[in-house]
């Protein structure tokens, strides 16, 4: 069962998943999910507050492990309104955890972020750095993956914990990509900013102690993070122990390369607009990635960031013809 597999990286791990002979059911309420990304198995309708309706979906379908997604996503956001992230992260998760033990499915995927990091005191960034959230939307998180330590220990769950660095890209196939909204991630808002869908993309902070001065983070292909999804339900179903694990490539990227990534793509320069920095945002948060690929036998294949950049223009040109964006 794939917890919010409506929205924009769950529907990618619905795909990896059924390519691989599972039966993915998505269990969304869809508030920022989209009907048209749910392909490859049933839909059950629902929000995840709702215990009585996740404890029937485990059953009608035979679920055998879940992963999830499901959850308010926007950082700036949970500033102004912590309350709706503890419950619509930190609350969500753990009812799904109670119906979960209730009808004896044991081992569960789950999104984490780097976020929980903070503000590192050095990168690449290993799973054993401290955590210390500085936002409501990390803290919820780390509240999660500290749930999920205890479900381990106390009620014999299997919980894989993959804390994601900065997803990105679309489909290879062109069948779903990114579309949230309000959109806050730089490649969508570089790509709407060159096709002219949106105001010239703002680049907050010139003066980062960077290569190029712009902030540095790390890209992963949405479908390589689709694929760690597939391999790590199969490593719990092999009896794989309880742990986390970054998604990220080891590589940082920086803003002003995106940028320039998006020009080549497009074939003329792009628009952007210069801002003091935000409060908040470190100069570089890259990955330590090496313990997902010997835990899972893992490999990014995809993240190179002009692969990224190809994957996600074409994407959004379509989803452009098709009217989504006014959706
Ligand atoms: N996009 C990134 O770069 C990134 C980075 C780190 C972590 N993550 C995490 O990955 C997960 C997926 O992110 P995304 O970018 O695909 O977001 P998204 O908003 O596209 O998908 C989230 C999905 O969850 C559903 N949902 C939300 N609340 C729900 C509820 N109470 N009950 C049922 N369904 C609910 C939404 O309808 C949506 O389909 C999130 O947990 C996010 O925090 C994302």
């Amino acid at each position: 069962m794939i917890c919010g597999g409506a929205g924009y990286i769950g529907s990618h791990v619905a795909k990896s998943v059924a390519e691989a002979g599972h039966e993915p059911v998505v269990f969304d309420n869809l508030i920022a999910g989209h009907r048209w990304a749910v392909r490859w198995g049933p839909l059950v309708e629902g929000d995840l507050m709702d215990r009585g309706r996740i404890e029937a979906a485990i059953r009608e379908h035979g679920i055998e492990a879940v992963v999830q997604l499901a959850g308010s996503i926007n950082v700036g956001e949970s500033m102004q309104d912590p309350g709706k992230y503890f419950r619509n992260n930190f609350s969500i998760s753990l009812n799904l955890l109670e119906a979960m033990d209730a009808t004896g499915v044991k081992r569960i995927v789950f999104s984490s972020s780097a976020a929980v990091y903070g503000i590192p005191e050095g990168n690449p960034i290993t799973e054993e750095a401290a955590k210390a959230p500085i936002n409501p939307y990390g803290e919820a998180k780390w509240f999660v993956e500290r749930a999920l330590d205890w479900y381990t220990r106390a009620r014999g769950f299997q919980c894989l914990t993959l804390r994601y660095f900065n997803a990105a890209g679309a489909d290879p196939d062109g069948e779903i990509g990114e579309m949230h909204s309000p959109e806050t991630h730089l490649i969508p808002l570089v790509i709407l900013g060159a096709m002219g869908v949106r105001p010239p993309v703002k680049v907050f902070g010139m003066d980062y102690p960077t290569a190029d001065g712009t902030a540095v983070r790390d890209y992963i292909h949405v479908r390589d993070l689709a694929r760690a999804h597939l391999l790590g339900v199969e490593y719990l179903a092999r009896g794989g122990e309880s742990t986390a694990a970054n998604l990220g490539t080891g590589q940082g990227v920086s803003v002003l390369e995106v940028i320039g990534a998006v020009g080549e793509v497009s074939g003329k320069p792009v628009p952007y607009e210069r801002f003091a920095r935000r409060e908040g945002d470190p100069p570089a948060l890259v990955a330590a990635a090496v313990k997902a690929s010997q835990l899972l036998g893992w490999r990014a294949e995809r993240s190179g960031i002009r692969q990224i950049v190809e994957d996600a223009w074409r994407w959004s040109g379509k989803a452009r013809r098709e009217g989504l964006y006014s959706e």
